[in-house]
């Protein structure tokens, strides 16, 4: 049944793009990326084909560019959108504010003029956890109120906001506004993963480059919070879990109306301490660290994890890999891509 689905993947050479068109192009989905390798390399194009026997297609393109969107839908019959692409370093995204808004919002309204002019309505959006802001409580539900400390959180809530309106003014649509977690892992073949440039900002890039040997030490970024370690806590989930995730949120708008924001997490919250003697343990290496200022403007929220109980209703999805699971294919890639 999936062979006669054509699905386009905006930003599809990216991290949890790339992992998703694997499961897609395996479960026999036709997989079309639009992607501008602004912050990903054509080459992972080669190694999803190297991973799953087949090549998807490929628009080297600019998601704001209208012509470049208009000929993924004019060579290729697209019949749903997973929509990926966007800027996600919140750092960043508080130096340069404008510059994140209108490439967010911009890409996400370029895509859905283009789509609502062929009558496709079907769209899993890549929403966030950083969407429940600093105000709620874990476990995180979808029906808590949302806002956000930081310009890159604000597009998400904006994004969803709009995709609410745009389904309310039309009900004909279907999308699903998927809220990740924190995505960790790779695929376990380790050629492909999350490899940001410079020195990254998030953990676990973060614990893979001192594990290669490219950085001397971890900064465990406050060790004062109110947790039985005193680290923050969050709900890690696999790459491929969350791959999974995107299928089964398909399935349901391929079938279902309307507009539902849905968790995509496990339900279950670790340290950063708790991350790095698992890492330890996979990998065999000591990770040395040295416990730093909490990050600017206390703007970690110290305990994160999901209520996963909607998707798992909605979707009849749920996690099925650990921390352990984790590490080990971080490991896998860091080996495979980091050390030369
Ligand atoms: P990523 O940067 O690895 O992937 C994004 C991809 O989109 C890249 O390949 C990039 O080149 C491409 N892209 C960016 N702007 C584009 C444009 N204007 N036109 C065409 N292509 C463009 O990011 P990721 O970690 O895979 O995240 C994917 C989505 O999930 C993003 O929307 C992000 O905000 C969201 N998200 C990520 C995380 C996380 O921790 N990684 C957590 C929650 C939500
Ligand atoms: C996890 C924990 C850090 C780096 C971010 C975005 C969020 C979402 C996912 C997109 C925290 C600690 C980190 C380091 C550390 N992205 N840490 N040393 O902050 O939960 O979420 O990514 O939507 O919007 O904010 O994830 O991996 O950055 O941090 O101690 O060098 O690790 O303080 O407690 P976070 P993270």
């Amino acid at each position: 049944m999936n062979a006669s689905h054509t699905v386009l993947v905006t930003g599809g050479a990216g991290y949890i793009g790339s992992h998703t068109c694997c499961s897609l192009l395996n479960s026999g989905y036709n997989v079309v990326i639009i992607d501008n390798f602004s912050n990903s390399s054509p080459t992972v194009i080669d190694a999803i084909e190297t991973i799953t026997g087949k090549r998807p297609a490929l628009v080297k393109g600019d998601l704001r560019d209208a012509a470049a969107v208009r000929s993924c839908f004019d060579q290729h019959p697209i019949d749903a959108v997973i929509h990926f692409a966007a800027l996600k370093a919140v750092g960043e995204s508080t130096a340069k504010p404008i510059e994140y808004y209108e490439h967010n919002i911009l890409c996400t309204t370029t895509l859905i003029k283009e789509a609502r002019s062929r009558g496709m309505k079907r769209l899993v959006y890549s929403s966030s956890a950083t969407v429940y802001g600093m105000a709620n409580t874990a476990p995180f539900r979808e029906d808590m109120p949302t806002s956000a400390s930081n310009p890159y959180g604000w597009t998400k809530v904006m994004t969803e906001q709009m995709l609410t309106d745009l389904t309310a003014s039309d009900p004909s649509w279907s999308i699903t506004l998927l809220r990740y977690f924190n995505p960790i892992g790779a695929h376990p073949s380790g050629l492909i993963g999350d490899d940001p440039n410079g020195v990254p900002a998030n953990l676990m890039p973060y614990v893979n480059k001192v594990a290669a040997g490219i950085l001397p030490e971890l900064p465990v970024l406050g060790d004062d919070y109110p947790t039985p370690d005193g680290t923050c806590i969050r709900d890690y989930i696999h790459v491929m879990d969350l791959a999974d995730g995107h299928l089964a949120a398909l399935d349901y708008v391929y079938s279902h109306k309307g507009v539902e924001p849905v968790n995509l997490g496990t339900g279950v919250g670790y340290s950063v301490f708790d991350v790095v003697h698992a890492y330890e343990r996979a990998s065999g290496k000591t990770i040395p660290y040295r416990v730093a200022d909490r990050r600017p403007n206390n703007a970690d929220v110290p305990i994160a994890y999901a209520d996963p109980s909607k998707a798992e209703r909605l979707f009849n999805w749920k996690t099925s890999r650990g921390l352990d699971d984790m590490c080990r294919d971080s490991w896998t890639f860091a080996k495979t891509r980091l050390i030369r």
